[in-house]
């Protein structure tokens, strides 16, 4: 350990600290960087999960606090625009790439053919380095989804989450597409479910929710005669309807008795599901979507996980809707940690949802004296007649 850090307990955490990470370095207990000055008892919360032990900090960086103003960000919101539109054609070849994928291994699946192991590594591997070099392109995409491809876009962005989610506890390379991996195969038990069952409109009954709840183990029975197939990938199959509290299935398991990586896919899988449109259901916004949530965590999900999962996706994430302040509608661009209910959008229509000419900005320090503007409301689009993959085109 170099002579400038630290070691110490989270309790001892005080603001105007450099926190360098927490953990110890292990796989239940990663090291994750944190990287920022602690400037307040609420950032400890923020930035440090629950369960935290071991923190560590840089003892030659201390913020003075008395004095300090807000900070606001540098990076303007037309900056962002650029990169996103940079970013995005990256992103939907990458998209493109993982719904053929999806496509063909669900139709092998049905067929009884095996599933290619090795081009979904690839497929993961694209991903992982796409979120690498801009999180928000894939993202934007991940929400501008058609409710009629939910089948695909469903395996793509449990994918995606879980991927974000294992990236930011610190899960080395090999381990997170293993992740990825499983996160793409979590429902390939489906596939061995009569449609009848599978694509019924409306509610199952409990019969029904009984044949749908073999899925997990079904996907275990397809996946374990692959060969190459890793062993945390099954577990990560067979266990992500598990619940942290003992209530899922199949098997009951309870807290860290659940792989890691069935407590990560089942938050992706949850909140990819509340947050789409399916035929009997219209989508949550993602900030009721995780308020909802919430109430869930530590009963159906790992506290640790879900605070870092609400930390990456903020309540407004990249290319989501919204309403502002002053009744203008506009997507999404970039998210401002330091105030994540002032994202950056870009404007697109105004208030009776007539286009206007686009104007990029940082609700953070929007106006004449710098004083920011909310966000309204979060709407989906599709409720309000705007096709999908046209409104993605507003960003590029
Ligand atoms: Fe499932």
């Amino acid at each position: 350990m170099a002579d400038n850090v630290k070691a110490i307990k989270k309790k001892d955490v005080k603001p105007g600290m450099y926190i360098r990470g927490y953990g110890k370095g292990s796989f239940l207990d990663p090291q994750v960087e944190v990287g920022r000055f602690i400037e307040s008892f609420e950032d400890i919360e923020k930035y440090l999960p629950d369960d935290t032990e071991q923190v560590e900090i840089l003892t030659d960086k201390f913020l003075d606090l008395p004095g300090k103003k807000e900070v606001k960000s540098k990076r303007t919101a037309d900056t962002a625009a650029r990169d996103l539109a940079e970013a995005l054609p990256a992103a939907r070849k990458v998209h493109d790439e993982a719904m053929c994928y999806v496509k063909k291994m669900i139709s092998d699946i049905r067929t009884g053919k095996s599933i290619e192991v090795a081009a979904a590594e690839s497929i993961v591997d694209q991903i992982i380095e796409n979120v690498s070099v801009n999180k928000s392109a894939l993202l934007t995409l991940s929400f501008l989804k058609n409710y009629d491809e939910y089948t695909y876009t469903h395996c793509i962005n449990v994918n995606l989450y879980s991927v974000l989610l294992g990236k930011d506890i610190g899960l080395d390379r090999a381990t997170l597409q293993q992740l990825g991996i499983a996160a793409l195969f979590h429902d390939v038990g489906k596939g061995r479910i009569s449609n009848k069952v599978l694509n019924k409109p409306g509610k199952l009954t409990d019969d029904e929710y009984e044949i749908m709840k073999t899925h997990s183990l079904l996907g275990l029975k397809v996946l374990s005669s692959v060969k190459g197939m890793r062993k945390e990938v099954l577990r990560g199959v067979v266990e992500h309807h598990e619940r942290f509290n003992g209530t899922g299935y199949p098997r009951s398991l309870e807290g860290e008795g659940i792989h890691p990586f069935g407590r990560m896919i089942a938050i992706s899988d949850v909140y990819d599901a509340l947050t789409s449109v399916r035929v009997y259901k219209k989508a949550m916004t993602a900030s009721k979507t995780l308020s909802l949530m919430y109430k869930w965590k530590g009963t159906d999900f790992d506290p640790a996980y879900f605070n870092r999962f609400v930390m990456i996706m903020g309540i407004y994430p990249p290319g989501t809707f919204v309403q502002l302040e002053d009744k203008r509608f506009a997507l999404v661009l970039e998210t401002n940690d330091d105030a994540p209910q002032k994202p950056k959008v870009k404007v697109l229509f105004d208030k009776k949802m007539r286009p206007v000419r686009s104007e990029c900005i940082d609700l953070n320090s929007y106006g004449m004296e710098g004083q920011g503007m909310k966000v309204l409301c979060q709407t989906d689009p599709s409720e309000l007649g705007i096709d999908m993959k046209r409104l993605a085109g507003f960003l590029t």
